[in-house]
């Protein structure tokens, strides 16, 4: 029979990715015995730095940076073969090899050229509205997943199926694009030359991962799931149309693993003490003044994929809480506490004037995301290094005051906090870590 099994893990970003989510599971992972991507593709960037050698994955799960942890790239992921084995290779160079405890689900979906090139003419036509993508040709390979045209994995490694797929693809993609953007054509031929060899190489990590999770669970490990993006880009649930095209909520880690909702045993919301987003979109406590950029110079606030500079702004509860609520969050990870150490005060937006009236309500449009005052409140700020503090009572009085009140008002629990980019630069509360050894 099923039981529920308290050890299992969502962990994932509660705004718009970039949280540190990267960190926090390199962190936890110590703790588990499997961590498993289950949404969007190399679009991602999880950073993360170990004595000082940084770490970015963009596909692979950063649990694999502990050489006895499995790393899993579930179903729900759009898999670039090429960008895959790259980071195979760098992790191999790095002297971690991932042979045997990396595995790749047999129905993720494959993301081809053609794909990129449709996003990329796409992005730049002229009349239409980017969305400031990281131009990796994730939209169009879901597009192509959902309109049942997609190649998986599995039809990945079946070479008569892949040169027929590269054929009619092609015909199709190209014959579109060149309409509607004059691109040139891609060459099937090459395609399918690149794509075979690459194949190859691939496939001895393919599997079916599902069973696989399932299997390890069963078997009392301990798995974690590990989002990218962060909750307000997820295509159902964000800011749409400024999102990405999976589900980056706690529920695509049920549909992006095939392990069951009464499988999953905590929800962890990873926030920074302030927020960021990279690309276009609503952001209604952006900071259009130097303090902005002060944030983005001690935050280092500059994209892992594109190396854009990401927006910067305060603190939005009402935004965390509708976040909290489509994830089930019950604990949250509070990072980049020391960014915040040169600032003399804090805003933290704590509800919307909107037309006169207050709301905690997040509208589901971006006109209605236009018509939004934030409301904030100033907290003191603490004006002392936090930078490396592993121990909470040694934080600051204003600092622990910062954090008791994001408690409150997020309707989540506060389980471990960030004082610095680096693995050991983390406090991490005794009741947080009680409950992952449930
Ligand atoms: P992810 O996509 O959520 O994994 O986050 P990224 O790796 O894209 O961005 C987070 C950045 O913040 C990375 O450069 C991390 O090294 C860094 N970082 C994480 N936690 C902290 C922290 O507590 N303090 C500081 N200063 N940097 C942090
Ligand atoms: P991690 O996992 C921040 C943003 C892009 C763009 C929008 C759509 O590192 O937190 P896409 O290429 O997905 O079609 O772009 O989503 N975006 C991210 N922003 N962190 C990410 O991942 C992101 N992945 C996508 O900037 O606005
Ligand atoms: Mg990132």
């Amino acid at each position: 029979m099923l039981k529920p099994q308290r050890s299992s893990a969502v962990i994932l970003g509660a705004q718009w990715g970039d949280e540190g989510k990267g960190k926090i599971v390199d962190v936890l992972s110590e703790r588990f015995d499997v961590v498993a991507r289950y949404a969007g593709g190399h679009n991602a960037g999880h950073t993360v730095i170990i004595e000082g050698k940084k770490f970015v994955l963009q596909l692979i799960p950063c649990g694999v940076l502990r050489p006895d942890c499995i790393g899993v790239i579930g179903n729900g992921v759009v898999l670039d073969p090429a960008a895959f084995l790259g980071e195979v290779k760098k992790l191999r160079e790095a002297g971690l090899p991932v042979d045997q405890r990396l595995f790749v689900s047999d129905r993720a979906q494959v993301i081809l050229p053609y794909h990129r090139m449709i996003e990329l003419a796409a992005e730049t036509a002229p009349g239409r509205t980017p969305i400031g993508t990281t131009r990796r040709g994730i939209g169009p390979a879901y597009e192509d997943k959902i309109h049942r045209n997609g190649l998986r994995v599995v039809d990945l490694l079946n070479s008569s199926l892949l040169r027929t797929h590269i054929q009619n693809a092609c015909h199709e993609k190209n014959t579109i694009a060149h309409a509607l953007f004059g691109t040139e054509p891609l060459d099937p031929r090459a395609m399918y030359d690149e794509y075979a060899r690459l194949a190859e190489q691939v496939a001895p990590f393919v599997t079916d991962t599902a069973t696989l999770l399932n299997e390890a669970i069963e078997a009392g490990k301990k798995v974690m799931f590990e989002g990218a993006q962060g909750a307000l880009l997820d295509i159902d649930h964000g800011t749409y149309p400024f999102v990405t095209s999976s589900s980056s909520t706690a529920g695509g880690a049920v549909t992006g693993t095939g392990v069951g909702p009464t499988r999953i045993g905590t929800v962890i919301g990873v926030t920074k003490a302030y927020v960021t987003r990279v690309g276009e979109g609503p952001f209604p406590t952006e900071i259009h003044n130097d303090t902005g950029d002060l944030i983005r110079a001690r935050g280092q606030e500059y994209g892992a994929v594109t190396g854009r500079p990401r927006r910067c702004g305060w603190l939005d509860l009402p935004l965390l809480r509708y976040s909290n609520q489509i994830n089930g969050t019950e604990w949250l990870v509070v990072t980049k506490m020391d960014v915040m150490d040169a600032c003399a005060e804090i805003p933290v937006c704590t509800s919307y004037e909107v037309d006169g009236h207050t709301t905690d309500r997040i509208p589901a449009d971006i006109r209605g995301f236009r018509s939004i005052k934030p409301v904030y409140t100033t907290l003191k700020g603490w004006n002392e290094s936090t930078e490396g503090i592993t121990e909470y009572d040694r934080l600051p009085a204003a600092a622990r005051e910062y954090l008791s009140f994001i408690e409150r008002e997020s309707h989540a629990r506060i389980g471990m906090i960030s004082t610095g980019p680096d693995r050991t630069q983390t406090i991490l509360l005794p009741d947080f870590e009680a409950a992952l050894q449930a």
